[in-house]
């Protein structure tokens, strides 16, 4: 095992037969061992410098039917928001004022590209200076053109599953994996930082389904990684299902950070929800970003896609000072810029 992870440190990849046991054989002695490696390759690019991006959850409206998420569209007992311009823009007053230079406006998939457009524009009118991410599902290529061309640097569009068979056990008929793979091409081609990224313990996920996974992201070389546990919402026919594992989120986390150094990682808060010391474990894995919740507060609880989302403390950007201080216990700090993916 140490001369598997050892390889995949130097050569950064590995056979898919090699994958599949550091996946299904990594004991807690080989998890310190790879999580410490990772730990050391983004030290080399980033220091112990951790990123923030303040995200806006700028509306819970969506068209779509996905089985684990609580959002969902057949989802009745939420109640149901959406942030106008102005308050989008008063966010970002906020969140800059706090030292913010990365918003991410994210959302549910719904019609409401003119409106983002707009925001965009007057986002990038009033603040030259910040990055502009984007992650609001799919949509047609012109439609993230016009994005781009409204001044979003990023975007961010977790491909979830790349195996069709999975795909299928996560999303109704409607949706359709070569759609999400082809906006992927589309935002890379486009010109964005683009981010991909799986649910690990997604109910039905096999080994093979994360080797896919793993292969898929090397080939694709995204700006960014999400990476987070699966954790059940009471109201979606995913209920009962169990939630991913602590340890093999932070195994996936290695793996990634040691196939890509430079990688934008976040430390997510599935992962600060799902234990508490999530986050810190996290960028111990090789993180090295954190995404602060800069939604209004009243509107927080109704962007819940799965139980007991952590939206409060360090997990708030206005909680800022809090997270200061438990990244100085793990001897790491914020760094207010704006953190854009750097090759070098
Ligand atoms: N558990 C964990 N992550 C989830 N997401 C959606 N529902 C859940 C859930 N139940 C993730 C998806 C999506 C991102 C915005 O949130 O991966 O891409």
């Amino acid at each position: 095992m140490r001369s598997l992870i050892e390889r995949l440190h130097r050569e950064h990849t590995l056979a898919p037969d090699e994958f599949r046991i550091l996946l299904s054989q990594c004991n807690d002695k080989d998890l310190s061992y790879i999580n410490a490696l990772a730990r050391e390759v983004s030290h080399a690019s980033f220091g112990n410098r951790i990123f923030i991006r303040g995200l806006i959850e700028v509306g819970n409206r969506c068209k779509n039917d996905c089985y684990y998420c609580g959002i969902r569209r057949s989802n009745h007992l939420i109640e149901r928001y959406h942030l106008d311009e102005e308050t989008i823009l008063a966010c970002c007053r906020h969140g800059y004022e706090l030292g913010f230079r990365t918003f991410v406006l994210q959302g549910g998939e719904m019609n409401d590209d003119e409106m983002i457009i707009r925001t965009v524009s007057s986002i990038r009118k009033e603040f030259p200076d910040v990055a502009i991410t984007l992650s609001l599902g799919e949509k047609e290529t012109s439609v993230y053109e016009r994005f781009f061309q409204a001044g979003a640097n990023r975007y961010l569009l977790r491909h979830e599953t790349h195996n069709e068979l999975h795909y299928r056990k996560l999303h109704p008929e409607t949706m359709s994996l070569s759609n999400r793979l082809r906006c992927l091409a589309d935002l890379k081609r486009i010109g964005f930082q683009t981010g991909t990224g799986i649910m690990v313990g997604s109910p039905y996920q096999t080994i093979d389904n994360l080797i896919e996974d793993i292969l898929y992201i090397e080939n694709l070389q995204p700006e960014m990684i999400g990476i987070g546990p699966f954790l059940p919402h009471h109201d979606t026919p995913f209920a009962m299902m169990p939630s991913g594992s602590l340890n093999q989120t932070l195994l996936l986390l290695s793996i990634f950070r040691l196939m890509h150094p430079h990688a934008l990682i976040p430390s997510t808060t599935a992962l600060a929800t799902l234990s508490p010391e999530g986050r810190e474990k996290g960028i111990l894995a090789g993180a090295n970003v954190v995404m602060p919740n800069l939604s209004p507060v009243i509107q927080r609880s109704k962007y819940s896609l799965y139980d007991n989302k952590a939206s409060l403390g360090a997990e708030a950007a206005e909680g800022l000072l809090l997270l200061e201080q438990r990244l100085k216990v793990i001897g790491y700090v914020i760094d207010k810029g704006r953190g854009d993916y750097n090759a070098y």
